[in-house]
């Protein structure tokens, strides 16, 4: 089914083109870029539309509270941290948290990762200046390179290529993973109880942890084999990014053989950021007309008007499913901004799914001069958006988070406490600090004591 926007009739997988577009490298060589997104949109999709489709009908179960999303991974995925492991060890810790999740909120976790195509960065100014120097700001491995060097910073499209080729390889890995055993349950839930018994700070989840454990048993005692049941070998999880580069976007859209529909087969799932939500703009016009499930990122300045009228191009026909709004207000003001959103999209009648994006309303510079963010402070707003929800009868349909399945040090506190002098003890980010395993854990934990209650 179509989406039927107001400009439906003139909507082509080119159409943003004659939109203004915001958060665009400035490539150097036009010709060079042309003939790579030529190449791009020759190559095969990473996705299938049939695929976005059923995450589209799970996405709908989960605004009437039957499933509940974790939406998780990097800021920026970056080509030099391209290894097995790290693909494995980023499932690992989102399996990980959706057995605490589905346990706590008593329905599925939907798995969907910030991954195999979440290259490209928007960014708050063009240029970026140290000691007196002054470059084009880094905008993402698909764009530019992280080295403070003139000539790194210069965008280059073959980038655009190698980022196809990473995708391509770490969704290969992901599917292979998900259904080839490695997603087993009790494997999934004996890494869980590792990480209960392995510290006196684990030890607070324990009750929890045995509940699961009494849980897997009685099925099995019922006569539920765990070790053979298909459901509990195999996942669904599913990828995401921001569609941020719309020559990209547009070269990997594709219509679908077997509805006619146009997908955007980057991805699952895309979203458009809070710098790029512009009614008129490019970005609107560019997911307006695909059929993929869509997000769009809601900062502190959302306008209730503006948020409604997204609500009316991106989803026009009021399909459960196909819109998230995800929310990133900050702790100090998700009480204020967030309550009159969901009063009025509420009372305008589009079905849309309601996410907290607990992450980027909080970072802050560290006095060390990292970018970094406060595990309480991210705890907060999550306390706050479920408050929110219950108080507006709102389903609260799933978080936004970014992490990583090593133990780096680049968010604040947990309850192995990540003090400011170890920020720079691994500090990997290309881009926005993320939760470490354990940190992602604790908040697992956390956050089903708040959805059972
Ligand atoms: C992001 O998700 O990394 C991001 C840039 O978010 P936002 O658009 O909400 O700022
Ligand atoms: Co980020």
């Amino acid at each position: 089914m179509t989406p039927k926007s107001a400009t439906e009739q003139s909507w082509t997988p080119s159409s943003w083109r004659t939109r203004s577009v915001v958060q665009q490298p400035a490539w150097p060589d036009q010709e060079a870029l042309d003939a790579v997104l030529s190449e791009i949109s020759a190559l095969p999709p990473l996705v299938f539309a049939g695929e976005a489709r059923t995450l589209t009908e799970s996405l709908a179960l989960a605004s009437e509270g039957k499933a509940f999303l974790l939406h998780a991974g990097d800021c920026a995925e970056s080509f030099e941290a391209f290894s097995a492991n790290s693909i494995r060890d980023k499932l690992k810790i989102i399996l990980q948290m959706s057995v605490v999740l589905t346990y706590g909120a008593g329905v599925p976790t939907i798995k969907v990762g910030r991954i195999a195509g979440q290259f490209a960065k928007p960014r708050s100014s063009d240029t970026e200046t140290r000691d007196g120097t002054t470059l084009p700001s880094f905008r993402g491995d698909m764009v530019n390179d992280f080295a403070f060097t003139p000539d790194a910073r210069i965008p280059n499209p073959q980038r655009l290529l190698r980022g196809y080729h990473q995708s391509s390889s770490t969704l290969n890995l992901w599917r292979a993973f998900t259904k080839g055993g490695f997603a087993d349950l009790s494997r999934v839930h004996s890494w869980n109880q590792e990480f209960v018994t392995a510290s006196p700070q684990g030890r607070q989840y324990e009750a929890l942890a045995n509940e699961i454990d009494r849980a897997l048993r009685f099925m099995n005692a019922c006569g539920i084999d765990l070790n053979h049941e298909m459901a509990f070998h195999q996942v669904d999880a599913y990828t995401s990014h921001e569609a941020l580069l719309l020559g990209y976007e547009e070269a990997l859209t594709r219509q679908d053989s077997l509805t006619g529909d146009w997908y955007d087969c980057s991805a699952h799932m895309l979203w458009i950021g809070d710098r790029t939500r512009h009614l008129d703009g490019a970005h609107v016009e560019f997911l307006a007309g695909v059929n993929n499930p869509i997000a769009i990122k809601l900062g502190p300045t959302s306008e209730v008007d503006d948020v409604i009228a997204l609500c009316d191009r991106l989803d026009p026909q009021h399909s459960p499913g196909r819109l998230t709004l995800i929310t990133r207000m900050g702790a100090d003001l998700v009480a204020e901004r967030l309550p009159p959103l969901l009063e009025k999209v509420g009372q305008s009648g589009h079905p849309v799914l309601w996410v907290c994006d607990p992450m980027h309303g909080n970072t802050f510079a560290h006095s060390s001069g990292y970018k970094t963010r406060n595990f309480d402070d991210v705890m907060a707003e999550l306390r706050e958006f479920f408050a929110a929800c219950a108080n507006s009868g709102v389903r609260p349909g799933g978080m936004h988070i970014e992490l990583t399945g090593e133990d780096v040090t680049e968010c604040l506190g947990g309850t192995e406490e990540v003090l400011g002098d170890h920020l720079e003890n691994r500090y990997e980010t290309m881009c926005d600090p993320r939760l470490n395993a354990r940190q992602s854990l604790d908040l697992a934990f956390q956050v089903a004591e708040l959805l059972r209650a």
